[in-house]
Formats: structure tokens, sequence, C-alpha cells
């Protein structure tokens, strides 16, 4: 369903089965060698999840891609794995839009996660120029999404991102305001046995 122009929900957009993979993958990404961390942001404040960035590394402090997490360890950023690239690139066609990620956020969201409302606006000039979308993938607990216009007071609406769930932003859409109020916590698919939500949003830096 396209929201507005460029924005589009896929609603179970991925099976139980390949959502139960990727929970795995999710899984062993966030408590493996290179861990997720909660970041701390430009102002001091801590942001309500715990991040980790693949392919290259979303400062918090600095808001610009690092290969090496200087504001945290110094740990560098794990690779983007091949299969990871190729959902982006199955879900932006689906939108009709052209996605070769180079990178990736995961985010894992407790039933206290949130995350204030925000423009996507730290990759390349060139690939935001080119409406190059952000490709979303929701696993888990299901989130309360705003999604607003191109200015912070602009209205926003509020949508369901469910488990399975893909949401691509692009073209005249990929600056748009958006964030997340709130998890509504048992909700997730029993066959996950996840409490939280994963949330992936696949981006192209390079262009
Ligand atoms: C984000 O805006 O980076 C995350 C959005 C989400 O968790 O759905
Ligand atoms: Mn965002």
């Amino acid at each position: 369903m396209e929201i507005a122009p460029g924005a589009h929900h896929f609603s179970g957009f991925l099976s139980l089965d390949r959502q139960v993979a990727l929970v795995g993958d999710c899984r062993a990404l966030v408590d493996g060698a290179v861990p997720a961390y909660v970041p701390v942001v430009r102002g001091g404040g801590k942001m309500h999840v715990r991040m980790l960035c693949l392919g290259r590394h979303w400062n918090g402090k600095t808001y610009q891609y690092e290969p090496t997490r200087t504001d945290f360890d110094g740990l560098p950023a794990p690779p983007l794995p091949a299969e990871f690239r190729a959902l982006a690139r199955e879900i932006a066609a689906s939108a009709g839009m052209v996605l070769d990620a180079d990178l990736c956020i995961l985010n894992y969201y407790d039933a206290e996660g949130r995350m204030g409302v925000h423009q996507d606006k730290d990759e390349s000039e060139r690939s935001l120029a080119a409406g190059v979308p952000v490709v979303s993938v929701s696993l888990g607990d299901t989130a309360r999404f705003l999604f607003g216009g191109a200015r912070r007071r602009d209205p926003v609406q509020a949508l369901r991102l469910e488990s399975g769930d893909a949401f691509v932003f692009g073209g005249p859409a990929r600056l748009r305001y958006h964030g997340v109020s709130r998890i509504v916590p048992d909700t997730a698919p029993p066959a996950l046995g996840l409490a939280g939500r994963f949330n992936l949003t696949f981006r192209q830096y390079d262009l």
C-alpha cells in the first residue's frame, strides 16, 4: 500500500519461516563479537534502543558514518551480510525502486523502546538527492510507527508495523520525518520466541 508518494507499507512481506531465520541472524549479531549497544547522542541523552550498524557505523555523537565505532568502543562495524543486501533489493523492487544497500542499522526495542521523530539524512548527498530508498523490516512485537512530512511540524500519521512487515520510503518521501512512539508488548508471533522488536533499516550511502 502506498501511504504517500514514494512511501510503501507491505503488510506481511516476510513469511513466518523467513522471520524465524532473520530473528536468528539478528540475535547472533546483537550478541556477537561486535555487540549492539545503547548509543548516547549529541545532547548527552541515551537512545531507547540497542543499536548495531553493519557495513558502516552511524556515530550518534557526530551524526556521521564511519568504519569504526569511535563514539563507543573503537570496534569495526561488522560487514553487511550478502543475504541482507539481497533482501533489501527484493523489497525495494516490490516498491518499484532500486537499492544496492551498503549498510544496515539493526535496532532492538524492548517493551520500553522508542525513537523520537527524525529524518534519515546522514547518507551521502548524492544518495539523498537521488531519493535512493530506505528499506525497513520489522520483526517481533508491533511498533506504533509515526510517519510525517518533509517538515517537523507537518502532521504525522500513525501506523502499526507488525512482524514481517516491510516499509519503504524513497523518491519524494526519502526525507520525511518518522519515529516509533511505542512498542506493543506480547504481540510477536510465538514462533519467534522474541520479547521485543528488531528493526532493520537498509540504506545506500555510496552512489
Ligand atoms: C529508524 O527510523 O531508524 C527506525 C524505524 C523503526 O524502528 O521502525
Ligand atoms: Mn530513521
